[in-house]
């Protein structure tokens, strides 16, 4: 069963602890519950404070209980974080005092070969963090028309050769369905050319950019920071990992406009927007690994954390 081997090493673990600044009393939301490895050092953390276990995915909630089941100061939600501003009110949480989220998917997801996140292992075009929402990576992959494969996989997978690749997919589709990750797989790298395949895998760029389509990771990801923001109390603080440059792009510009006094177009003379910052960075930089968590934990190279602070 898949919950018995679930493995996931927490990034960035100590930077977003002293990020999130945990007071004992405080209530706090972790967003991307995971296997636990954040929230476990948050609630150890807490005595008369709560942590609320966000996370839309069944295998994460129900290893996450067993892990956390000696506090019982955690309030585990089923949901998308991005309905943060609902659960708090159903919560009826006044505010929080902090926030984490670790974007993307978890190790344990990936290394799972029946989830078909990777093209490692061989498994069904599924990709969906969340078994309920109907759209699978074989819905976009059997279903969607060439051009909006391309655009797909040129915006989500930042891939040059998505043109090709989207040309393989229909060509391929036409005599049966693609239906394992090992299909898609041999199609991609037919699709690009021998020289420009690499150093890693040629199939990273476009399993990305399918993952991401199936669950929407980047839609309303702004809208959804605003509204944790305007959930915190006040010196409450928002910490954020990203794995690629979509959504660390999303988060910074938002965190930009949020800690920015005037917004207006730098060619208007005078301020006419009014906008006035609501937070502050805790760092201007993004805080990355250090030589000794990248020596031990690969997936933690390409994170970035970025904390902001209520004001
Ligand atoms: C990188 S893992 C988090 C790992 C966790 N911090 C740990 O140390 O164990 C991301 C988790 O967030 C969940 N997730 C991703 N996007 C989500 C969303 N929009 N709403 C709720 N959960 C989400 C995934 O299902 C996955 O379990």
């Amino acid at each position: 069963m898949e919950e018995h081997c679930f493995k996931h090493t927490p990034v960035l673990l100590n930077e977003c602890l002293d990020g999130l600044n945990i007071k004992p009393d405080g209530i706090y939301a972790d967003g991307t519950l995971g296997g636990a490895g954040h929230s476990l050092r948050i609630v150890e953390r807490l005595k008369s404070g709560k942590l609320i276990a966000i996370d839309k995915d069944d295998t994460a909630l129900s290893v996450s209980k067993e892990r956390l089941k000696d506090f019982e100061n955690v309030v585990f939600v089923k949901s998308d974080f991005k309905n943060f501003k609902k659960i708090a009110t159903d919560l009826n949480l006044d505010g929080v005092d902090g926030i984490l989220l670790d974007l993307g998917v978890s190790s344990h997801q990936i290394d799972t070969p029946e989830r078909g996140f990777s093209y490692r292992f061989d498994g069904s075009l599924d990709m969906r963090m969340d078994y309920s929402q109907g759209i699978t990576a074989f819905d976009v992959v059997n279903n969607y028309s060439e051009a909006d494969l391309a655009r797909i996989i040129y915006t989500y997978g930042e891939e040059n050769f998505s043109r090709a690749i989207a040309r393989k997919i229909v060509e391929t589709r036409k005599t049966k369905p693609i239906s394992t990750t090992m299909e898609l797989k041999e199609i991609v790298e037919a699709a690009i050319p021998k020289k420009f395949h690499g150093a890693g895998s040629p199939c990273k760029k476009t399993f990305q950019a399918i993952r991401i389509e199936v669950n929407g990771e980047l839609d309303g990801l702004d809208i959804a920071l605003k509204e944790m923001v305007e959930c915190l109390n006040k010196g409450g603080r928002l910490a954020v990992i990203t794995f690629h440059s979509l959504e660390d792009r999303i988060v910074k510009n938002v965190f930009k406009e949020l800690s920015t006094d005037c917004i207006c177009d730098k060619t208007i003379p005078i301020c006419v927007c009014n906008h006035k910052a609501t937070v502050k960075l805790v760092n201007r930089k993004p805080i990355v690994a250090t030589n000794t968590e990248l020596k031990e934990n690969k997936r933690s190279s390409s994170a970035k954390l970025r904390v902001i602070e209520k004001l």
